[in-house]
């Protein structure tokens, strides 16, 4: 059963939801196979489960407004990651160990009981910050009652401790949660459990000044620790990395570490930092393990405090959305995504050529157009030069082959600037894009490399071209979606 505070901001929620609905749907730049609120803000994927046939996603989510503050659980079902059902609100702010967020979480089956662990953010009447790790539990997928605390502020560290996620490892379970030592140090604490009411604290498996990392930001955010041909990756979001070279230019970063984890001595040895995602909106990813034994990854398409306030959607009352959902496979040690298979189940009017020859010119291609669209180029020989993508005329991608340096470039939504994200790639043979109306998501050389963004072109701008000075051959195929 929800208290009657629970039920109360629920309705609250439901009443935001049908006052701005016109207003929020009305938005051209609304996306078409994406997830987005219903109206206000969506932040962080939570909860990510494939439970009894059906893919759960919940959604950190403000209801009332298009900033931060205490959120609620949003809920979307689907059975094929492709077609989604909004469902009922799963957890709203409302009791005191949670009254200000249920923050971010994750999901796991307990004995057939869908069960739940997230932050509970609480600010004292000083405005001091409390976090408790609560348990929240269904027996339909669909209706939460809440458990309380299970897991309060160890020693060591500060408050800014959060993210729960769990999962079983032969007999026990193991949380990790994202943490900032007393040092300020971003952190990644592991604790088990028998029966997932008693927690033990095992202390930081990883962080920086640790496991010869050297300082690496002052707080991790959403860890994510699970084994893929035989290793165990660890995700997190460090937040206070500086930018250096081409990494790190976002507000706050997305990464993981590939190693391996001792479960006896909670020794985790691990390689280096690698980003996840070469974009400019790429955030707070979470994973699931399906039936199919796929890992598969959805994240936030937004980051903390990155130009949010000038998101064009914000005078549609609604803001953000999540990326697609992606599959992971570890090759040579590194993580690569593909998008999951199913979406292929959109594709409509599928136009393709052979061969396309390009050499010091600009050209568009008759039908290769549109603004909810796949595109896929394949076997892209570039024979010395830059080739270049312009779409919409609000987003390039630019390869230059004597740099090895591949570029997506956009007009940048808070200033009308141009502004870039970039990554070495030693060749360049597929680009596989995903153009919803305000994203695009570029899946480099089958999922070597990935960037996402949003970007905001103008609804009747529906171009793409393309260009290079040098040789450029290449096969494309394009569907509507
Ligand atoms: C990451 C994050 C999490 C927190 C949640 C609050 O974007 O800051 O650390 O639990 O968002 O919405």
């Amino acid at each position: 059963m929800k208290s009657e505070k629970e039920q109360q901001l629920i309705e609250q929620a439901y009443a935001e939801i049908e006052k701005y609905q016109d207003m929020v749907e009305k938005d051209y730049y609304r996306l078409h196979y994406h997830l987005m609120p219903p109206v206000g803000l969506m932040n962080d994927p939570n909860g990510l489960i494939h439970w009894n046939g059906v893919y759960h996603v919940f959604y950190q989510w403000m209801p009332f407004h298009t900033g931060h503050g205490a959120k609620f659980w949003g809920h979307y079902t689907s059975c094929d990651l492709v077609h989604w059902k909004q469902e009922n609100i799963a957890l709203a702010p409302s009791e005191w160990f949670d009254k200000n967020g249920c923050y971010s979480g994750s999901a796991i089956d307990n004995n057939g009981v869908l069960t739940l662990f997230y932050t509970g953010n609480v600010k004292d009447e000083h405005g001091n910050r409390q976090t408790y790790q609560c348990m929240a539990v269904s027996k339909n997928g669909i209706d939460f009652e809440k458990k309380g605390v299970v897991v309060t502020l160890p020693d060591g560290y500060t408050a800014h401790f959060r993210d729960p996620k769990v999962w079983k490892k032969g007999e026990n379970w193991y949380m990790i949660v994202g943490a900032q030592s007393k040092s300020l140090d971003g952190l990644a604490v592991l604790f088990r459990s028998k029966n997932l009411f008693d927690w033990e604290h095992l202390g930081a498996i990883a962080g920086g000044n640790l496991n010869q990392l050297g300082d690496f930001g002052y707080m991790w955010e959403c860890p994510d620790l699970f084994e893929l041909d035989g290793q165990e990756v660890l995700l997190v979001c460090p937040q206070g990395l500086k930018a250096e070279g081409m990494k790190y230019h976002n507000v706050y970063q997305s990464g993981y570490f590939v190693g391996r984890l001792d479960y006896e001595t909670a020794q985790f040895l691990h390689g280096p930092f690698t980003e996840l995602d070469r974009g400019f909106e790429f955030y707070a990813p979470q994973t699931m393990l399906d039936a199919k034994g796929r890992r598969i990854l959805i994240a936030w398409m937004g980051v903390p405090g990155q130009d949010e306030d000038k998101h064009p959607t914000i005078a549609h009352r609604w803001i953000h959305a999540l990326t697609l959902p992606r599959e992971l496979k570890l090759k040579n040690g590194k993580l690569y995504q593909t998008p999951v298979e199913e979406l292929q189940m959109l594709r409509k009017d599928k136009i393709a050529y052979s061969n396309v020859t390009i050499a010091n010119e600009e050209m568009m291609l008759e039908g290769i157009s549109g603004d909810v669209i796949e595109l896929n180029l394949e076997n892209i020989r570039l024979l010395g030069g830059i080739m270049e993508i312009a779409i919409r005329n609000t987003a390039r991608i630019i390869y230059n082959s004597g740099e090895r340096v591949l570029t997506l470039e956009r007009k940048s939504f808070a200033n009308g600037l141009t502004e870039k994200r970039q990554c070495r790639l030693e060749r360049l043979h597929s680009l596989h894009m995903f153009l919803d109306t305000s994203s695009i998501e570029v899946f480099v050389n089958e999922g070597e490399e990935v960037f996402t963004a949003r970007f905001f072109p103008y609804k009747n701008n529906q171009t793409i071209s393309f260009a290079a000075n040098g040789h450029l051959v290449f096969d494309i195929q394009k569907w509507s979606l």
